[in-house]
């Protein structure tokens, strides 16, 4: 019999496909600056799953946009989630010497180049939403809002600060998720939030949209705290057992219960999505997709 995941599986392979090719092109190349954009090609370009992107891309197709006035927007949100990796890695954050298959930006061009090319992802990001010009002006600028938010004081930057104190103190559940929905959640919401707001919702209608982002964040960021455990660097393409210190839900609630968390947030985040019915299907099967090896751990 078929498996029914097959055909998702086939379109999630060819959305990552016009994603990495898109990339290529947005990517800075030449000169003035050809040593220093080698440091943004090295790591834009290295191999990620490329989840937030497909994520905007299935979102914004399922939802009735054409997939070509996503493709750039998508794009944008994976320049903010690639410098996001490259900031984390820093010595001064979680010190990482291994990431995407490969030895991190920092280790290859030094930090100096690895901060400023992470302001210049970001950067680029913007550019790209701006010049999508078969989106409105209006629709442009929601974008811009969405990404700006996803990075800044409700987001990302909020998330990894309060992530850099989890260090010193005892955590809490509820410390770790408010973590994790800021510097996970926040850009898996705007990458979900800008497909459909390209797709042409707005208001109320982005509400079911905005909650299956959070949730399948906060899952995602789970599972990633239990790859770090159990996974080895090569299955991981990065580091891992480096969050020993940190605080994570493994850590406050033992191996079972976060993984069982982890899937209750992946069926929260499907459940989300039933106000769209049918039509965002595939989205549920790519989440099921994602969490389907069951993160089976030996204990
Ligand atoms: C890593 O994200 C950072 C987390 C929030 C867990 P991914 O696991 O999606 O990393 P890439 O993009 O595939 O490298
Ligand atoms: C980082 O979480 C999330 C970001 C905002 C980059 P982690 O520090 O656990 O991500 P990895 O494991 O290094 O990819
Ligand atoms: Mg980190
Ligand atoms: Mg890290
Ligand atoms: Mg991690």
């Amino acid at each position: 019999m078929a498996n029914p995941y097959d055909s998702v599986q086939a379109r999630l392979a060819a959305l990552h496909h016009i994603i990495d090719s898109r990339l290529a092109e947005l990517a800075p190349a030449g000169p003035p600056s050809e040593g220093f954009n080698k440091a943004i090609r090295y790591s834009l370009l290295a191999p990620g799953k490329r989840l937030r992107p497909i994520i905007t891309l299935l979102t914004a197709t399922s939802l009735g946009a054409a997939e070509r006035d996503a493709l750039d927007p998508a794009c944008a949100i994976e320049m903010i989630h690639t410098a996001s990796l490259i900031i984390d890695d820093l010595p001064a954050m979680d010190n990482a010497e291994y990431r995407r298959g490969r030895p991190t930006n920092h280790a290859v061009f030094g930090e100096d180049k690895t901060i400023l090319a992470g302001f210049a992802l970001v950067n680029q990001a913007f550019d790209v939403i701006a010049r999508t010009e078969t989106l409105s002006a209006e629709t442009r600028l929601a974008l811009i809002k969405v990404a700006s938010d996803a990075i800044g004081m409700n987001g990302i930057i909020a998330g990894q600060e309060l992530d850099l104190r989890g260090d010193e103190q005892e955590p809490s559940l509820d410390s770790v998720q408010r973590a994790h929905t800021l510097k996970t959640g926040a850009l898996f919401v705007a990458a979900a939030e800008a497909g459909a707001r390209i797709a042409g919702l707005t208001g109320s209608n982005l509400k079911a949209i905005r909650s299956f982002g959070h949730y399948l964040g906060l899952a995602y960021q789970t599972r990633d705290d239990l790859i770090d455990r159990f996974r080895s660097r090569d299955e991981a393409g990065k580091d891992v057992g480096a969050d020993e210190h940190k605080a994570t839900l493994v850590r406050i609630l033992g191996t079972q219960d976060a993984q069982s968390l982890s899937l209750h947030f992946m069926e929260s985040a499907i459940r989300s999505l039933e106000a769209y019915g049918k039509a965002t299907d595939d989205l549920a099967a790519m989440t099921r997709m994602i969490f389907g090896d069951g993160m089976t751990i030996a204990h």
